[in-house]
């Protein structure tokens, strides 16, 4: 059912309102900096009058960023990053509860997803917080006209920053693009624990199955990797990592990890997790080689890490055997199992990261705006990590949150550190 209220909006259904607001509100509770920051944009107004569009996962903690910047003074409105990570009661929520235009319903075709794009364009965005960076690439690619009005856009996710790199160097990135997932306060903590702990919360509530004792392949050792091999042991399960990098295949056996390439893991794993942001990471080889029953999922932004058309052209038969987990049956009779289509596991089968880590960041995300306006005019086309100063604010916040002190510099040590300034 699409909303009839007055906020332009197209959401599932609008009496899922209470209990989204319920989630939002119970996320926040988790979410103290960027809280902070909402109580001093409430104050300060730094966004005032500025139309933002959001690309993201439409999830309770993304609610809360939609609150701090709508607080700021900004008129925002939101369209999914994604077809299958929408929570639609938060959707509705926004909406009903909050008066915030949101355009995304779990389980959108592709041709709905694309036309939620270009109601975040028809938005007139000066500021685009995007993640994965379609409305950032359709912007450039559709409507270059409205260019001249973008202050400036902020990227969450390390494939939309590979994205926005790849424009700078093809020189069609025209406007200041921040990699918010370049901040240590983003990348060490969401992309590690979070995707770790949420990766297994999507597989465990999809498959119901145990992972003790199990064979776990996590493909790919960068930090998304470290956090999905690390709660695969704490689970209990024996973890092989597969790289291509030499330096990351070292850190995971330092880590204590098997190491072996993907092949060979193919016909050991229970469990494979793609997290490379590479296409067909897991292909037909490695299909023909697991063994009956393999769960096979990814955790990576995009839905190409698996090649399921390869693994469709080996099948005879497939069916929903649970909500999101696809068998299909091979012409030699082994079953493999497919999650979530081949899309974020974490985000389809359970719900994403939990709010205490993207509480750093989406405070990335909010002062991240705040720095573009700030500093309008003033920085150059292209894309550039927020100032350290920031990131470190950010850090001391969360530890003062968690009721954490940590040392200072004495004015000796800082005497000594900088007389190393001039190299003699
Ligand atoms: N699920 C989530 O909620 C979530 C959160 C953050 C990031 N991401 C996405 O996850 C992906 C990984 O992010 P990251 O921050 O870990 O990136 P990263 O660059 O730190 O790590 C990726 C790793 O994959 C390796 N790799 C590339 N191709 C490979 C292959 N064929 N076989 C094995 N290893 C391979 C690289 O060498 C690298 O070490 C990206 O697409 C990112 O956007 C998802």
């Amino acid at each position: 059912m699409q909303s009839t209220i007055a906020t332009a909006s197209e959401v599932k259904d609008i009496n899922l309102a209470a209990a989204g607001r319920n989630r939002i509100e119970w996320a926040g509770s988790d979410m103290p900096v960027l809280g902070l920051i909402g109580e001093r944009f409430k104050k300060e107004k730094p966004l005032k009058g500025i139309r933002v569009s959001v690309c993201a996962h439409i999830t309770c903690e993304t609610a809360n960023l939609a609150l701090a910047i709508s607080a700021a003074g900004a008129e925002c409105l939101l369209i999914a990053s994604n077809p299958l990570s929408t929570q639609d009661d938060v959707a509705a929520a926004l909406v009903k509860e909050y008066g915030i235009s949101v355009y995304a319903m779990k389980g959108e075709s592709i041709e709905t997803f694309h036309r939620h794009i270009q109601k975040a364009l028809d938005h007139k965005p000066q500021l685009i917080i995007d993640d994965g960076c379609d409305l950032v690439v359709t912007l450039v690619k559709e409507r270059s006209k409205q260019i001249e009005d973008i202050i400036g856009t902020t990227e969450e996710t390390t494939t939309g920053v590979t994205r926005l790199h790849a424009m700078e160097r093809d020189g069609q990135l025209k406007f200041p693009a921040v990699a918010v997932n370049d901040s240590q306060t983003k990348h060490f903590f969401d992309n590690r624990y979070g995707t770790g702990q949420s990766t297994f919360d999507g597989i465990i509530r999809a498959t119901n199955r145990l992972v003790a004792g199990r064979t776990v392949v996590i493909v790919g050792y960068g930090y998304c990797g470290k956090g999905c091999a690390m709660r695969a042991r704490g689970l209990g399960a024996n973890v092989i990592v597969t790289e291509i990098d030499p330096v990351k295949a070292i850190e995971a056996i330092m880590d204590g990890f098997q190491v072996m390439p993907i092949l060979e893991a193919a016909a050991l794993g229970d469990i494979f997790v793609t997290v490379t942001g590479n296409r067909h990471v897991i292909d037909a080889p490695h299909f023909k080689a697991m063994k009956d029953g393999a769960i096979v999922c990814n955790s990576g932004h995009f839905d190409l890490e698996l090649n399921l058309e390869s693994l469709a052209s080996m099948t005879k038969s497939r069916r929903e055997v649970r909500p999101l987990m696809e068998e299909f049956e091979l012409k030699d009779g082994r079953r493999v199992y497919v999650l979530a289509e081949g899309r974020l596991v974490n985000l389809a089968c359970a719900e994403g990261h939990p709010a205490s880590v993207m509480d750093m960041s989406f405070a990335n995300q909010a002062l991240a705006l705040e720095y573009l306006v700030k500093n309008k005019g003033k920085l150059k086309p292209g894309v550039l990590v927020l100032p350290k100063d920031i990131d470190q604010e950010i850090a001391m916040l969360k530890l003062k949150s968690l009721g954490v002190e940590i040392d200072k510099l004495t004015k000796e040590m800082q005497e000594y550190m900088d007389s190393w300034q001039s190299g003699t």
